[in-house]
């Protein structure tokens, strides 16, 4: 199958074709089938337990698949004489729960992996992160220690630490869901932007208005299948499954959309 959207003719950037994972016998992922468009911003929407964060870990390969292959540009990352480690580098993740070392600055846990496995010089290194936290409004949380920071700084830092790598794709998983509401606000504006700058993003979110604004490309997914995909304004417009559209009733209904 082939998900090319809508102002997206190149290669994808991600792309995963009939992949099944399971956890000791259970079925959590089934015949999905996915093309990320270079800048283009995915996004994975259903309820908890659908598959959403699975089918992230799986695609950074923390997840072993079952069936099914997954490329990274034109290589095939899913194949076992690829070197895990260096898929890995290409690719940026974000997670729920702020994963920035407390001992640590915040400058020295961006330009960790930049220093120790992409062996960039320190000056260059810290060039670029200051470059980047400026860009996300952290300039003057360099020399902080994470703890210094508010969740919302925290969050930023993270995706800063995960940019610093040049990564092709930024997997983002439920990056606002551990912030308090009021914090949410700045962590998405980032997201907002990265968009703007081309980034290539593929985010699990629970923050439905959210994907509907940012998103170029929407999965629902039910049972570790995706069920439907299409454009934001088709998912969200005029979806066309019994489930997504109960699914968005129900969201609709809790005023979240
Ligand atoms: N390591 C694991 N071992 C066993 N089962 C797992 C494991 N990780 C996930 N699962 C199961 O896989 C299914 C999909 O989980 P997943 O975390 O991908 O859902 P999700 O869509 O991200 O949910 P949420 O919205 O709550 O984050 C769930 O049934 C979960 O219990
Ligand atoms: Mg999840």
């Amino acid at each position: 199958m082939s998900d090319i959207r809508p102002g997206a003719d190149a290669a994808p950037v991600l792309r995963m074709e009939s992949v099944r994972k399971t956890f000791g016998g259970t079925v959590v992922l089934r015949d999905v089938n996915l093309a990320v468009a270079p800048h283009t911003v995915t996004a994975l929407i259903g309820a908890s337990g659908s598959g959403k964060s699975t089918l992230l870990r799986c695609a950074n390969l923390l997840e072993e698949i079952d069936d099914g292959a997954i490329w990274l540009d034109e290589q095939e990352i899913t194949d076992p004489r690829v070197d895990q480690d260096a898929v890995r580098r290409r690719i940026g993740v974000v997670f729920q729960a702020y994963n920035l070392f407390p001992h640590m600055s915040v400058l020295d846990n961006i330009t960790l992996a930049p220093r120790r496995v992409h062996k960039v010089g320190r000056s260059e290194a810290e060039e670029h992160a200051r470059e980047l936290l400026d860009r996300l409004g952290l300039g003057a949380k360099a020399v902080e220690f994470p703890d210094r920071l508010s969740g919302g700084q925290q969050q930023r830092a993270a995706i800063v630490r995960a940019l610093a790598v040049r990564p092709r794709v930024l997997l983002l998983d439920e990056i606002t869901a551990a912030l308090d509401p009021e914090l949410v606000g700045e962590v998405l504006s980032v997201v907002r932007d990265l968009k703007d700058d081309g980034m290539t993003m593929v985010l699990a979110t629970h923050e439905m208005s959210f994907a509907r604004d940012v998103a170029d490309q929407v999965c629902f997914l039910k049972d570790g299948v995706i069920l439907e995909h299409g454009t934001a304004q088709e998912l969200f417009g005029a979806p066309q499954q019994e489930h997504t559209q109960r699914f968005l009733r129900r969201i609709v209904e809790a005023g979240r959309l």
